[in-house]
C-alpha cells in the first residue's frame, strides 16, 4: 500500500516543480507585446455644418469611416445617416439630417 502513496507524492511533487519552473520562465521572459495601430483620422476636415457632423457622427467612430467610403450621392449619404439612426441607434435630430448630409457631400460626395 505504500507504492501508490509514493506515486501520488511523486506526481504532486513533479506538478509543483513544473509550476515553479513555469513561473521562473515567465519572470525571466515577461511577454511584453507591442502593437502598432494604424493612424486614424479622428476629426472631420472643415466644411459646411462641420460642427453638426462632428457632434453627431463622431461619438461612435472616427471620421475615417466617412473618408474611406467611395464618394456617395446625396441619396446614398442620406440613407447612410438614416442607417446610423435606425440600425445603430444614433440620436440624430430630424432637423440635423440635411445639415449633416450637406457636410458629407462636401467631404466625400458625388453628383
Ligand atoms: C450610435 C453610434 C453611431 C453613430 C452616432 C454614428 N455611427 Fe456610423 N457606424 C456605427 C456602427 C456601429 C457602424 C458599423 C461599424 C463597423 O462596421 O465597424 C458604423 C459605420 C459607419 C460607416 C461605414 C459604412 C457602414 O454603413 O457600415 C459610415 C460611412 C458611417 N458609419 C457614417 C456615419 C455618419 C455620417 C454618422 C453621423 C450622421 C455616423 N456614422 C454616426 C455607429 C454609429
Amino acid at each position: 500500500m505504500r507504492a501508490p502513496i509514493a506515486g501520488i507524492a511523486l506526481a504532486v511533487g513533479l506538478a509543483a516543480a513544473g509550476l515553479l519552473s513555469l513561473r521562473a520562465h515567465a519572470a525571466s521572459n515577461p511577454q511584453v507585446v507591442t502593437i502598432k495601430l494604424p493612424a486614424t483620422t479622428v476629426d472631420f476636415k472643415p466644411g459646411p455644418n462641420v460642427a453638426t457632423a462632428q457632434t453627431n457622427c463622431l461619438i461612435c467612430h472616427g471620421a475615417d469611416y466617412v473618408y474611406n467610403q467611395p464618394a456617395l450621392s446625396r441619396t446614398q449619404w442620406t440613407a447612410e445617416v438614416n442607417k446610423m439612426r435606425n440600425a445603430y441607434k444614433a440620436t440624430i435630430a430630424d432637423g440635423d439630417v440635411d445639415k449633416i448630409v450637406d457636410y458629407l457631400m462636401s467631404a466625400n460626395g458625388k453628383t
